[in-house]
């Protein structure tokens, strides 16, 4: 079998590369070590940048998330009993967010896969990739015990932050960074109106929480959690119990208790390797970096990777140019620094990180002061959190 880019993995950063570059006339495969229905069944993040909402559309998958997603102008941090509210639209002219969870819009894409009758392989085993550093990269893999050969031009490493592709680059050609938080985030989906029209991020003396949605019927919720903690061990009444004693009064008292449709505990992580590129092989979304959920940029970051890694490509096949090929690296590692600043400034700012000192304490409640007192600092937070520029 021949290709021109051989995609590894079926998230929302190989479906969306194989969904551009299908629209653009190059050819591509997908392969994916799960069924189609295990990559649906995943809960992950839900709120999508004004850049990447942008892109979707523009990119004809668009529909279902401007009809079902929830735009968001705003949203709000509690701290000290009060709550304070990041005017998204006004601090940065305009720009929101869209609340859609990342699974509907895996959904979208693997609907435009099929609709194309672009080629995937799901449930592949043994993927094993060669020549990344010739002419002839390939990938050998095994589907229903059969042995196969996928020959390409190039590779897109989309397999996350377990997948081969990263591992595939020889040791000491990656520089990796990274930073392991002593927490994690447990969560909680259920079928209940949310808490409050827009998001809620709260800091509290007992630790983090969140008040998220999917849904006007639909909730998501996180408490900061130790790592050892046992999800099965959280009840409904124990686990709103302790997101209420977190919230603002006001907040806490329109928490509507619902039962648990899935309930797990994320670890939080901050993660890069540099460079992206190895050869013919190009690393994009969590198979390059992995930021803790706190400014929810995972799936954004992903998204920009896409992009980027989408035009060098159509300018290597369509314009003859290798230059944006030669440029990705560089050009998506400083946009993933700038997120990885955000999301490691906000976990920091909103958690309770164990053994913390009295005046590490007191530096939280300053910065959070200082946000709620100061348009330039909000107007800071509201710019990365709408996303920066691609
Ligand atoms: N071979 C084929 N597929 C693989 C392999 C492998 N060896 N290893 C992993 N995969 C698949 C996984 O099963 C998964 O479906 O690669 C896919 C990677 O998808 P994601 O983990 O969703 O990563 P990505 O597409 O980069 O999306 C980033 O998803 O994980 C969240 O927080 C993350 O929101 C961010 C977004
Ligand atoms: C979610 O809805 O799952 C979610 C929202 C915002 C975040 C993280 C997760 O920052």
């Amino acid at each position: 079998m021949r290709t021109q880019v051989a995609i590894v993995g079926a998230g929302p950063a190989g479906l969306l590369l194989g969904h551009l570059l299908t629209r653009s006339g190059i050819g591509n495969v997908v392969l994916e070590r799960r069924s189609p229905d295990y990559v649906l069944s995943r809960i992950r993040a839900g709120v999508i940048e004004q850049g990447l909402a942008d892109l979707l559309r523009e990119a004809g998958v668009g529909d279902r998330l401007d009809r079902e997603g929830l735009l968001h102008t705003g949203f709000s941090l509690a701290f000290a009993g009060r709550r304070h509210r990041i005017d998204l639209d006004g601090l940065t002219a305009g720009k929101c967010v869209t609340v859609y969870g990342q699974t509907e819009l895996t959904r979208d894409l693997m609907e435009a896969r099929a609709k194309a009758s672009a080629p995937s392989f799901y449930e592949v085993e043994h993927v094993e990739l060669a020549g990344l550093d010739g002419d002839r990269p390939s990938i050998r893999f095994r589907q229903k015990g059969i042995d196969d050969e996928l020959n390409c031009d190039f590779v897109a490493g989309c397999d996350g932050f377990h997948g081969v592709s990263r591992a595939s680059i020889p040791s000491g050609v990656l520089n990796t960074f990274e930073r392991v938080y002593p927490f994690g985030w447990l969560g909680l989906l259920a079928d209940v109106p949310p808490a409050d029209e827009e998001l809620v991020y709260a800091s509290h003396d007992r630790g983090f929480a969140l008040c998220s949605m999917r849904s006007l019927t639909r909730s998501r919720f996180y408490v900061q959690v130790p790592l050892d903690e046992n999800p099965e061990d959280w009840t409904e009444i124990r686990f709103f119990d302790e997101l209420k004693r977190r919230l603002p009064e006001e907040i806490a008292r329109r928490v509507r208790p619902g039962p648990a449709i899935e309930k797990s505990i994320a670890p939080l992580r901050s993660f890069v390797a540099e460079p992206m590129r190895w050869g013919r092989l190009f690393l994009a979304g969590d198979a390059a970096h992995i930021v803790p959920p706190t400014g929810a940029k995972g799936l954004n970051l992903a998204g920009s990777d896409v992009r980027y890694l989408f035009e060098a490509l159509r300018e290597h096949y369509h314009e003859k140019s290798g230059a944006g090929l030669d440029a990705y690296s560089a050009r998506a590692l400083r946009r993933v620094w700038k997120a990885e600043r955000f999301s490691w400034w906000m976990t920091s700012v909103l958690h309770r990180f164990p053994g913390m000192s009295p005046f590490e304490e007191r530096m939280q409640q300053a910065e959070l002061d200082y946000i709620a007192s100061s348009r330039a600092a909000s107007a800071a937070l509201a710019e990365n959190y709408v996303g920066l520029p691609y």
